[in-house]
């Protein structure tokens, strides 16, 4: 039996906690947090203890953490709970940096205890669709990606304005894209991005162009700081020489408003014909979850490996310095 404590009763914990109720061999133990009033809230809802360290989540029983914190509390909060011998999973950007992301993986690594980085976009139902299509040669020798991701600033935190604390959008958000790409094409061989950096210093508004030496190519467009009541919108485009398909989904203000209609299109080279595709609307935070504690339970690495993590921060960094140098990066 997993004994789960999630670190931190925000937005992503919310969606978090919902989709940890649904799985068999999980018992929500603890919640860890410093907010009375969600965490008192959260408490109630999943009859859990609200506790405020992880040595006390210990104490309650919790072999497990899911941590839900700001991004720049990740690496702390890792290595601490590797030491209580805990296995984690952590949510995204994992960390800022390569190093950082190092010494997490050492903690786990020494204590023995399986670590995962909680890369939801893999577990999106359309995205899913993506990679089997890619995966089976159904739209041959791919010609050009494109991934859209934008969205109004979170307003539900202050911390996101920090460049200290979220990474701004490039780590945020294009970090989802940026791992999906890499999880199915590998290591691009350059990376050149443009973009806008916020008054508080967060690149928030990116567009990158990735190449791998196979030749596929793709652009990412990512935004964190949309104006007025831009809706969250999500679309991606696969073009090789059998065919192109196409998802755009247009939320409300938030990615949870509305409703999740699979706009997911395949338009075959050569016909006339247009295949919509009907996806199932899964639970994404369950179905990355339930990886995670399969791979716990079959003492394996997850699929979201270290090797995936460290070339996708990787990335981040050499996009940063396209952004800053104007220039294209050879990785
Ligand atoms: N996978 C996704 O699609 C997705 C979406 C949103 C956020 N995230 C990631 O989840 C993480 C949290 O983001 P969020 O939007 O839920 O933020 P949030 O501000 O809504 O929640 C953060 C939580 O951490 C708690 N907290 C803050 N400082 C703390 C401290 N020092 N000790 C203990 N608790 C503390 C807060 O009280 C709050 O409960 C970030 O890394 C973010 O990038 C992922």
């Amino acid at each position: 039996m997993f004994k789960v404590a999630v670190a931190g009763s925000g937005y992503i914990a919310q969606n978090h906690f919902a989709a940890l109720k649904k799985i068999e061999d999980v018992e929500i133990v603890a919640v860890i947090g410093r907010n009375p009033d969600t965490c008192g809230k959260v408490a109630e809802e999943y009859g859990c203890k609200w506790v405020k360290t992880l040595k006390e989540a210990k104490e309650a029983g919790a072999n497990v953490v899911d941590i839900c914190l700001p991004t720049d509390l990740h690496e702390a909060w890792v290595v601490e709970a590797a030491g209580l011998g805990m296995h984690v999973i952590c949510e995204k950007p994992i960390t800022f940096t390569v190093e950082s992301f190092d010494c997490m993986v050492a903690a786990c690594e020494k204590a023995g205890v399986r670590f995962m980085v909680a890369q939801v976009a893999r577990w999106w139902p359309e995205f899913i669709t993506m990679k089997q299509y890619l995966d089976e040669g159904r739209l041959g020798s791919i010609h050009m990606i494109y991934e859209k991701r934008i969205c109004q600033h979170p307003t539900w935190t202050t911390w996101h304005r920090d460049p200290k604390k979220s990474g701004g959008g490039l780590y945020d958000l294009n970090i989802h894209d940026i791992d999906y790409l890499y999880s199915i094409f590998g290591k691009p061989c350059s990376v050149y991005a443009t973009g806008w950096k916020s008054p508080t210093g967060c690149w928030n508004h990116v567009c990158t162009s990735l190449i791998w030496e196979s030749g596929v190519r793709a652009i990412v467009e990512t935004s964190l700081e949309m104006t007025g009541n831009w809706p969250f919108s999500i679309e991606f485009r696969a073009t090789g020489d059998k065919g192109t398909l196409n998802y755009a989904l247009t939320a409300g203000l938030n990615i949870n408003d509305g409703e999740r209609g699979s706009n997911l299109n395949f338009y075959p080279a050569g016909q006339e014909n247009i295949e919509a595709i009907q996806v199932e609307q899964t639970d994404m935070f369950e179905g990355e979850l339930r990886e995670f504690f399969d791979a716990v339970k079959e003492d394996r690495e997850a699929c979201v490996t270290f090797e995936q993590n460290r070339g996708v921060l990787q990335i981040i960094e050499a996009t940063i310095k396209s952004l800053e140098e104007n220039v294209v990066v050879k990785l």
